[in-house]
């Protein structure tokens, strides 16, 4: 048993849907056996729980475990490669980066770096793009569960476009996704998503085999990319022309689903928004990475005003780092500089972006994604070293928001000195 005394921040109630940013300067958070059993003065905590270890966070600030939508494990290498739009940046850095993890030893050493750059910036729980290899797949989802983390991932699928040593046939990869499925779906924090890559490098008949295997198995996920690019989006157009649009080409092939996670979304159609509501699929959002590709101002307005969930993805590499910290305040520069008009941000929304409604999107709720009792113990400690300007900030900071946006402002993986999955340490 442990008494966690903090100041802590966290967005039970939306900002997007009238809730603020809560915020105690001192509260005690027991947690027993990784669940919070209660959240209460420290005094009371103390007399109720006599024998919990006390750990004092009160120098820093507490704030629920960071929750990644979007983030691609053979990419690690591949972050800060500068200057194309997507599909040229994927020809010239990520696909061949991408080749090199059929080599079982190379896998094993990215998963590992891919990992600590989850926990290293906070991150708690993950929907992780994962290898074109099965055998990339099996060394990521075997260290993913040394680690502990809530890791949702799965084989990528791809049968034309690629170069040819990404490439797989209808029927391999479903042998090759069963048998991932059932080694790996459900076993601790994992759970397993089916996983084309796009629709540009994917026939009809390879994403009808993944809607297949998503009605074969109750409970696994769907994650992919959608509408991120208007040379990828014309060529979708015409490899599909019996599609409504993009977003039609999973929806036919039973890919489309509440379990859905489709990364970027930067140019839908009214008809996209509006399906993807009454489906219930999500958005991962990835700033950094639509700044990079030149990829375009993703419409969070309209995506809250038709309904459809949205939460944040780093989209490592072309993201530019595993910080969803960055990603938030990425989040609200694009929002500001939008010519069409973007959503003004606070510092509340941000933080809900980058917890909240990762969990929400991730169908985590019930567990993770604020610091409420009946939530497990998932959360980072973000405490800067004295002086520095992040701890100059704090100390000066005129209200609570103000001081979470400072964190979002200038915080980095090394301002997060701790990090807890289900009350284990995982950082720090
Ligand atoms: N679309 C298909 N593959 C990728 C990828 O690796 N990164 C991004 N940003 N978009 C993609
Ligand atoms: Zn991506």
């Amino acid at each position: 048993m442990f008494i966690y005394r903090a100041r802590v921040f966290d967005t039970p109630r939306d900002p997007f849907t009238g809730g603020a940013l809560r915020s105690e300067s001192d509260v005690a958070l027991v947690v027993d056996d990784g669940l919070i059993i209660a959240r209460t003065d420290y005094a009371s905590a103390a007399a109720q729980h006599p024998d919990a270890e006390v750990v004092d966070l009160r120098a820093g600030v507490l704030i629920p475990g960071l929750i990644d939508t979007h983030v691609h494990y053979p990419q690690i290498r591949a972050i800060g490669y500068l200057g194309k739009p997507l599909l040229d940046w994927l020809d010239h850095c990520a696909l061949p980066e991408e080749a090199k993890l059929g080599d079982e030893a190379y896998a094993q050493a990215l998963a590992g770096e891919f990992l600590t750059g989850l926990t290293s910036a906070g991150t708690t729980s993950a929907m992780v793009f994962g290898s074109h290899f099965a055998s990339a797949m099996d060394t990521f989802f075997s260290q993913a569960a040394e680690v502990g983390l809530r890791i949702t991932s799965g084989l990528v699928t791809s049968d034309r476009i690629l170069p040819e040593p990404l490439l797989t046939s209808v029927e391999r990869s479903v042998s090759q996704s069963q048998d991932l499925i059932d080694r790996w779906h459900g076993v601790g924090r994992l759970r397993y998503a089916v996983t084309p890559r796009f629709s540009f490098s994917a026939g009809q008949e390879l994403l009808a085999a993944g809607g297949q295997l998503v009605a074969d198995n109750p409970g696994i996920w769907v994650t992919s990319h959608l509408n991120e690019n208007r040379d990828e989006i014309a060529g979708v157009a015409d490899m599909f022309p019996e599609a409504l649009d993009y977003l039609d080409t999973y929806d036919r092939a039973g890919l489309l689903n509440r379990q859905t996670i489709l990364a970027h979304n930067v140019h839908p159609s009214d008809r996209e928004l509006a399906r993807m509501a009454e489906v219930g699929a999500a958005s991962a959002h990835c700033p950094t990475s639509n700044s990079n590709l030149a990829s375009g101002f993703f419409p969070l307005r309209r995506h809250i005003e038709a309904g459809v969930r949205v939460a944040l993805g780093s989209d490592v590499g072309a993201g530019t780092g595993f910080s969803l910290l960055k990603e938030g305040v990425q989040a609200y520069f694009m929002q500001q500089l939008d010519p069409s008009g973007g959503l003004p941000l606070s510092s509340a929304h941000l933080l809900h972006l980058a917890t909240t409604a990762g969990a929400e999107a991730l169908e985590l709720s019930d567990d993770v994604g604020d610091l409420s009792v009946g939530k497990r113990f998932d959360a980072a400690y973000i405490q800067p070293t004295a002086g520095q300007p992040l701890s100059v900030g704090l100390e000066h900071a005129s209200s609570d928001d103000d001081a979470l946006a400072k964190i979002f402002a200038m915080g980095t993986p090394a301002d997060i000195a701790r990090v807890w999955v289900d009350g284990e340490l995982v950082k720090g």
